[in-house]
């Protein structure tokens, strides 16, 4: 079991920031990604839907590739198929992303902090229920931002790229204008949490609209910290040197837009194309 890859999935290639910190943080590990790019986005579709993908893409994961464990690099999927995946897989080790809600509290100066999401992970019981436990402790403005995980998506795409560009610079300031304002004086948002793995693609274009003083959070990092927690504790964590062909240490699928999974491995994480794969369509 210590040799299995570890399974990461994602509406798209939103979760390639999660892959990214996984593999800094296990260097050793192997890992299979899979883009649902075909389904994307899934931030405006209902929970039902996502919650069938989610357990149709983890049996696939546990069946063709023996996973032994599985990060959901998804907020959304987390939001409505997390406790569903466990109740199905009460063997695997599950780990899934949230808004980092705790994290921004220890960061905000002003108390003031935003958060941006889909559409799905806000309005999900799950994640009211977060909101309800810092109650009190910061201001919470909430955005859901429909259509920007799907031109981050469409931004890596040849024929379409350009004009995705464009529609995320449009929609970051559409919406980071309803939200309100930003900075470090009283009253203002001074963090911003990127509820959605898609965005932290977009954080350079965020960055340089809001300022340097707005400080951006996203979940990478302490999932790759749990991820290799847990792998410890269950003695499934894979030491020694890390695996030595790319294609044993990696294998990315996609069952949308292979070439744009390519341009995304490559563009973020500097992967060769020879990496991704067309995933299985039955799935
Ligand atoms: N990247 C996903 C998330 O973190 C899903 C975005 C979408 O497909 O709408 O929520």
């Amino acid at each position: 079991m210590i040799e299995s890859p570890i399974g990461v999935f994602d509406s798209g290639i939103g979760g390639l920031s999660v892959l990214q910190s996984l593999q800094a943080a296990l260097p050793a590990e192997h890992f299979v990604y899979w883009a649902d790019s075909g389904h994307a986005p899934y931030g405006e579709k209902t929970d039902l839907f996502v919650r069938q993908r989610s357990l149709a893409i983890t049996d696939h994961l546990i069946r063709q590739h023996h996973i032994k464990a599985l990060v959901v690099a998804c907020n959304t999927a987390t939001a409505v198929a997390i406790h569903e995946l466990r109740a199905q897989h009460p063997q695997l080790i599950l780990i899934g992303v949230e808004p980092a809600l705790k994290p921004a509290l220890q960061i905000s100066q002003t108390g003031h902090i935003g958060v941006m999401g889909t559409r799905g992970t806000l309005s999900s019981e799950k994640f009211q229920r977060l909101l309800g436990h810092l109650h009190g402790q910061a201001q919470f403005t909430l955005q859901a931002c429909d259509g920007l995980a799907l031109a981050i998506e469409q931004s890596t795409s040849l024929t379409e790229g350009g004009q995705a560009t464009e529609s995320i610079a449009q929609l970051l300031q559409q919406y980071t204008r309803l939200m309100g304002e930003f900075g470090s004086c009283s009253g203002q948002m001074d963090t911003l949490v990127l509820g959605c793995t898609h965005y932290v693609f977009a954080q350079d274009a965020l960055s340089a609209l809001l300022g340097p003083q707005v400080k951006l959070v996203s979940t990478g990092e302490p999932v790759a910290r749990q991820t290799r927690r847990l792998l410890e504790s269950a003695r499934l964590l894979r030491t020694g040197p890390a695996p030595h062909a790319l294609s044993a240490r990696l294998c990315l699928m996609s069952n949308g837009d292979v070439a744009g999974l390519q341009a995304a491995a490559q563009r973020w994480l500097q992967l060769p194309h020879s990496a991704c794969h067309r995933a299985d369509m039955q799935v």
